[in-house]
């Protein structure tokens, strides 16, 4: 090749660029629009509610369900472990807010982060509020509630931090009784 067609080459090389470039910025300004078109519906806004049916969830245990890509723990506390929960002093908590959407502004008593009145149904996102983690259920950890192996946080059976690195309580997500064995989240 001679180093005129090199030269060739390269400016083609640079044309083609040039007009790919173009392209794209044509694409983008035309994406706008559509974008705009399919900011939420209802039936979109649907999509980000679920229904779950709790009636096979027996005293002391818990269910795992995905919402939104993330998993939440539907727990239904025996007496013990409400009993527990209601008896921390809260002035000595790691995070006295409680973290609940539900009920904003509150503190974090276990009245403010259990869904009904008795405790015994608590929900909330089962992500680590340290880095994201899946904590460990069914009793785990010092506190007998949830333990994230990751670094080591422990939170006790209303799902409040209470040792290790974790800053905050286990996030309740947005959620409601819409009759007696089912709850929606969102
Ligand atoms: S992610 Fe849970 S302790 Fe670090």
């Amino acid at each position: 090749m001679s180093h005129a067609e090199d030269h060739e080459g390269t400016r083609r090389d640079f044309l083609y660029y040039a007009t790919a470039g173009a392209g794209a910025v044509t694409a983008g300004a035309a994406v706008w629009p559509l974008v705009n078109q399919m900011n939420p519906s209802a039936d979109v806004k649907a999509l980000s509610s679920i229904l779950v049916d709790i009636s096979g969830v027996e005293v002391g245990t818990q269910i795992s369900v995905m919402f939104l890509g993330k998993p939440v723990f539907i727990r239904r506390r025996a007496q013990a472990e409400i009993d527990e929960a209601r008896a921390v002093e809260l002035s000595g908590l790691i995070d006295n807010s409680s973290e609940n959407p539900n009920k904003p502004g509150t503190d974090a008593a276990d009245e403010n982060r259990a869904m009904d009145e008795n405790g015994e149904w608590l929900v909330m996102m089962g992500v680590c509020t340290h880095l994201g983690c899946v904590p460990l259920g069914d009793g785990a950890g010092d506190f007998n509630g949830w333990f994230c192996p990751c670094h080591g946080s422990h939170y006790d059976t209303a799902g409040r931090i209470r040792k290790g690195p974790a800053p905050e309580n286990l996030h309740v997500p947005v959620a409601e009784f819409t009759d007696a064995t089912t709850i929606k989240l969102g």
